[in-house]
């Protein structure tokens, strides 16, 4: 969908965003002595070099917070002047309260709808076009997208094939109107026929939690990695070529590439395949691995910070996620708020 920026005259951009990660950093090296693999087998098929480990008592929502008022700050947004708190993440505190009301009361968000996201690594993109149609429309003002995961709580540490990819962290974004720049379109999607190749089977309606769920590990991460990397390369080039033809945009006029940081492996056929240069893409997933619904607010922030993202370039955004689930964003970024 090419976003409407004209409809009723309101451009709807990003003005603030930040990022928070736990202090433990767990290497290849550590993970060498928890199961069988290598760093140069973990290097050489994910790029992944180390990862953030949350505490045992740090949940989703204690690092959505500190990512949450770091944005807010460098937008200059009050948290009580928010409309909506999203939070995408698969990894939620608890099922319900959601982690989403968790974080605006310790925000302060007293005025604000508040509500959790589940669309895995999709997560974020799918609570930006949100956002994006609640401030376009007037339904809200200022809306806070969180991306916030606690994977190391559902990995099997004793699968090798799993517990070498993800990682722990936090990314955060305000979005309302600006006078300058903004999005300019969204494709998402789904399909459901993959569903059993990344889940968790238990702890929902279907497999309420039992001690037989428990032994059977249902209430971890289970993947069938290969199935998952042919869908993840396929659908992360054709949803950011659908995105850019929609918006009648090319590859060269992207400035900046964030996409999940899933796999490096991943994220190198998509560039190749989009025609983008090593330059124009953003990558830290040697630093965090795969943090799914965090992975692209985080590389937004970093890429601010680092001055890879100034007002008026042009940055794509794409994800895949379990489900499957997928999206690409596609703006250009903003001066401040309007
Ligand atoms: N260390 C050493 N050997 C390993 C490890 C490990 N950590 N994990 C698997 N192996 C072995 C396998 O047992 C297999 O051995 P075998 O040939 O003797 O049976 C061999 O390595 C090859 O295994 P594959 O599964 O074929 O390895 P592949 O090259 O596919 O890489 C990986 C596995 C990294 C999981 C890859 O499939 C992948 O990244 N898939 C995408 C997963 C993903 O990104 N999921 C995240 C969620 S969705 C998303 O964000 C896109």
């Amino acid at each position: 969908m090419k976003a409407n920026v004209s409809r009723n005259g309101t451009r709807v951009g990003i003005t603030g965003v930040g990022v928070y990660v736990p202090e433990r950093v767990l290497t290849n090296a550590d993970l060498e002595r928890m199961v069988d693999t290598s760093d140069e087998w973990i290097t050489d098929r994910t790029g992944i070099k180390e990862r953030r480990i949350a505490a045992e008592d740090e949940a989703a929502s204690d690092m959505a917070i500190p990512a949450a008022r770091q944005a807010l700050e460098q937008a200059g947004v009050d948290p009580g002047d928010l409309d909506m708190v999203i939070v995408a993440t698969s990894t939620p505190d608890m099922l319900f309260p959601t982690t989403s009301t968790i974080v605006a009361k310790q925000l302060g968000a007293d005025r604000a709808a508040a509500y959790d996201l589940l669309a895995a690594c999709s997560g974020f993109i799918y609570g930006l076009a949100q956002a994006y149609g609640a401030v376009s429309s007037g339904v809200s003002g200022k809306a806070l997208v969180v991306g916030s995961e606690a994977l190391s709580k559902i990995v099997n540490w004793e699968d090798r094939g799993t517990c070498i990819l993800f990682g722990d962290g936090a990314g955060a974004v305000v979005v309302e109107s600006v006078d300058d720049g903004g999005f300019l379109g969204f494709e998402l999607g789904a399909d459901g026929s993959g569903g059993g190749d990344l889940c968790i089977a238990g702890g929902g309606s279907r497999h309420p939690a039992t001690q037989q769920t428990v032994a059977d590990e249902l209430h971890l991460i289970q993947m069938k990695g290969q199935e998952v990397f042919r869908f993840a390369t396929r659908v992360m080039v054709a949803s950011a070529a659908n995105l850019l033809e929609e918006c009648d945009a090319t590859v060269d006029d992207v400035d900046l590439y964030v996409p999940h940081q899933a796999n490096k492996r991943i994220i190198d056929h998509a560039a190749k395949n989009l025609g983008l240069p090593p330059e124009k893409i953003f990558l830290n997933i040697h630093r965090y691995g795969n943090t799914s619904a965090a992975s692209i607010p985080i590389g937004l922030a970093e890429a601010v910070a680092e001055g890879a993202l100034t007002p008026g370039k042009r940055v794509l955004m794409s994800a895949v996620g379990g489900g499957f689930t997928w999206g690409s964003a596609y703006m250009t970024w903003s001066n401040g708020r309007a």
